[in-house]
């Protein structure tokens, strides 16, 4: 599908998000070996937690739906049975790399595998911590999709991640509850926390002292009632619209505000962005609230290895940002985006030198002088929903008309994007 997008001269309005991606993951998952039924509220709709909810099923677990609520009829730590067909994980990482260390856990043989995207991104960061605790794991040269993982005892271990991902420490997490003693993870710096967050409401007993997280195997989870906040990093792309479109104000309504997701919003801010952030006061450990963005000039900055994580799917439509930045913008340390869903550092480079930017791009980031004028142009998304969606943000304040081809990845993540910036385009153009 290709979309045709002009520029607007302003963006107002009150949007939602649908639930967060990585949270809706985790609450499928852990409802999944839990024992009770996990009443699930706002869960994403998007495709890749989908392909999670089709995987718990191929196991077993019975998912219901209605009126809103997601219900997860938990089977206990031990209780899926042996899928007849090989998992499916799709496009979506968080899937292959969290349900891997599920399935080491079992007592039965499982294959997990994914698209052509997925399949080609590496899986050893993953094979081999969990080789460690005891898994047989066959793999394409020891690193790619499809996955074939034989059960048998899982062994608790000290691991130190060879580099800062969520996806890794939480495969190792999940892993560590099939684990007889004391899992030690020690990250280089803080991920986002939801799995460590989730495990504790669902009873999970776990330690953190800095970087350091050590859980007990053997914990049964117990179901328990969740509502998922908005999505923050599907709202990054209003948050970067509505600072970058002449005469917009924009409110994001009960959006996730975990302190490892904002870094993107903590970046613009320190940029100049006017950005409000208004907290609920809610019991639950995941902070949410609402955000209110205005149109704003910026200035350049400079984003270092500490400020990747939190801020680690914001960058495609953070280089559209600094494009519009006065001074020259610095981005390193982001090597991780080499092996995303498409090569991002690539995807960015090329897609903003087709819109007439000069950038340059570094083997770990890009660095591109501001303020640039984008010209309207013919962009791929590289079968990527976030590039689809950031080079959408550039499009609207371009010269001239832009084509996103292959837009429709978008529901990789939010199937609603392009219905949510109609809604927010001022009627009146
Ligand atoms: C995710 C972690 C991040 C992020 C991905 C979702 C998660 O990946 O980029 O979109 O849900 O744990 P890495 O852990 O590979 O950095």
């Amino acid at each position: 599908m290709d979309i045709t997008l002009s520029p607007c001269t302003g963006l107002n309005g009150v949007i939602s998000m649908n639930g967060d991606k990585s949270i809706s993951h985790r609450a499928l998952m852990l409802g999944a070996i839990s024992r009770g039924v996990t009443n699930i509220t706002n869960l994403s709709t998007s495709e890749d937690v989908h392909s999670t909810e089709n995987c718990i099923r191929d196991l077993g677990v019975k998912v219901t739906k209605r009126e809103g609520i997601t219900s997860v009829h938990g089977v206990g730590l031990h209780g899926f049975i042996k899928p007849d067909v090989m998992l499916n994980a799709g496009n979506s990482g968080t899937t292959m790399r969290l349900m891997s260390g599920l399935l080491i856990g079992q007592n039965f043989d499982s294959v997990i595998t994914g698209d052509e995207s997925l399949c080609k991104r590496p899986m050893g960061r993953i094979i081999e911590p969990l080789k460690r605790m005891g898994a047989s794991i066959l793999a394409t040269n020891n690193n790619y999709a499809p996955l074939r993982i034989h059960g048998a005892p899982v062994f608790p271990m000290f691991y130190t991640l060879p580099m800062a991902s969520a996806q890794v420490k939480s495969c190792i997490l999940l892993a560590a509850l099939y684990a007889e003693g004391l899992t030690r993870i020690k990250e280089p710096l803080s991920s986002r926390n939801h799995t460590e967050l989730m495990l504790a409401d669902f009873g999970i007993k776990l330690e953190r002292r800095s970087h350091l997280i050590s859980i007990q195997g053997g914990q049964q989870p117990i179901a328990f009632a969740i509502t998922i906040p908005g999505d923050v990093s599907s709202a990054s792309f209003f948050i970067a619209a509505a600072t970058l479109v002449p005469n917009s104000t924009v409110t994001i309504k009960d959006v996730g505000l975990n302190q490892t997701r904002i870094g993107f919003i903590r970046v613009l801010q320190r940029m100049g962005a006017q950005i409000d952030i208004n907290p609920a006061i809610t019991n639950q450990k995941e902070l949410l609230g609402d955000v209110t963005v205005r149109s704003s000039e910026l200035r350049s900055t400079t984003i270092t290895a500490e400020n990747i994580p939190s801020m680690i799917d914001e960058l495609p439509v953070f280089a559209v940002v600094a494009s519009q930045a006065k001074g020259i913008t610095t981005v390193k340390g982001a090597g991780e985006l080499r092996v995303k869903e498409s090569d991002r550092l690539r995807a960015i480079t090329e897609n903003l030198r087709q819109m007439g930017i000069e950038i340059n791009e570094l083997e770990d980031g890009f660095i591109i002088h501001g303020p640039q004028l984008l010209k309207g142009a013919h962009i791929d998304s590289f079968n990527d929903h976030r590039m689809a969606m950031a080079f959408s943000i550039a499009a609207l304040i371009a010269q001239d008309v832009t084509t996103i081809h292959n837009a429709e990845c978008v529901s990789i993540s939010m199937p609603e994007f392009f219905q949510i910036i109609d809604s927010l385009i001022s009627k009146d153009q």
